[in-house]
């Protein structure tokens, strides 16, 4: 059932050389994720938010998302981008206005449909909210365990995706134990190993250095490519510039799209060009082989790396 599960995809554009480790893992799931029409993800309409009978620090937000788009959100601090995604992932209702998520109108969804939309949005908090009682292994493998994932599948994924955030030597670790940068890829370990429809995460790589952002990243690409909706709240600017994906700004509660509806035509210009580069350093290193002759002299997997 899991064959193929681990199909590589070149992480050129983030390594620039090879040895850097395997390529992304993909996230687990059973089933496919069905297709969604446009705009069907999350749709907010003229939505306002407050703080008690504080200020609005939402105000007259509409936008939606369509299925299987890539948005970065960013903003000055206090902007609201936090807020927007509490909205998005249930934790608050907004004061005024319409939210509708899957196409369920979240204003209409009894007490019982809510939990099972949450189900389907992996988050990633600005503040990790990992369970401190539990190792980096047990936080990761939550959510599958919930979903009713075989152990020793469970095991299988977790162990993988959590040597490729480079914890391989903390799995056993609690999480008081672990730096804010390794609490945080534990964070997103467990928001993106059961493959939600819609993953937001909260300035993902505020903690982890350039190098390891971009990693990250393209972990969150795989998901992508695997038709997940991603929203990804951050200041890192150089990532914003570097991926190209079209961007949400808020400036004090109130929200507009930069560049682009949502579609993911600079993604996918991108990854293309990531592509040809592949195969271009693919030729290359065929020449090499031949010039060399040695052709067993590169370690295994390196034919996933330019
Ligand atoms: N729990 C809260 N109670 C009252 N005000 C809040 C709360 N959380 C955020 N705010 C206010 O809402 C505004 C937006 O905050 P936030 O969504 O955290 O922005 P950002 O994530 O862009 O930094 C800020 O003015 C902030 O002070
Ligand atoms: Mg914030």
């Amino acid at each position: 059932m899991l064959d193929g599960w681990r199909v590589r995809v070149a992480l050129s554009a983030m390594t620039g050389s090879a040895g850097f480790g395997p390529a992304a893992p993909r996230p687990y799931q059973k089933t496919q994720v069905p297709g969604l029409s446009k705009g069907n993800i999350a749709r907010f309409e003229n939505v306002g938010l407050r703080y008690g009978l504080g200020p609005e620090v939402l105000r007259d937000v509409t936008f939606s998302l369509d299925s299987g788009s890539f948005h970065f959100l960013v903003g000055e601090s206090g902007a609201g981008k936090s807020s927007l995604l509490k909205l998005m992932y249930l934790a608050m209702k907004p004061s005024r206005g319409l939210i509708s998520l899957f196409g369920t109108d979240i204003a209409t969804a009894s007490r019982a449909q809510l939990p099972a939309l949450r189900r389907q949005i992996g988050v990633v908090f600005q503040e990790f909210r990992l369970l401190e009682h539990l190792s980096a292994f047990d936080n990761v493998a939550l959510p599958l365990r919930v979903a009713g994932v075989k152990e020793s599948d469970v095991n299988r994924h977790v162990t993988e995706l959590l040597e490729w955030v480079g914890l391989k030597d903390h799995m056993k670790s609690r999480p008081p134990t672990l730096s804010g940068g390794q609490q945080q890829r534990v964070s997103i370990a467990r928001a993106v190993i059961a493959r939600p429809k819609l993953l937001l995460a909260d300035e993902p790589t505020g903690n982890v250095d350039d190098r390891m952002a971009l990693r990250l990243m393209h972990l969150f690409e795989e998901l992508n490519r695997l038709g997940t909706t991603i929203v990804v709240a951050t200041h890192n600017m150089s990532l914003v510039d570097g991926l190209g994906y079209p961007i949400v700004r808020l400036d004090a509660g109130t929200l507009t799209m930069v560049a682009g509806s949502g579609n993911k035509s600079a993604a996918r210009e991108w990854r293309e060009s990531r592509e040809s580069a592949q195969a271009q350093a693919k030729a290359r290193r065929e020449r090499l082989r031949q010039e060399s002759e040695e052709q067993d002299a590169d370690p295994p997997g390196i034919e996933n790396f330019l």
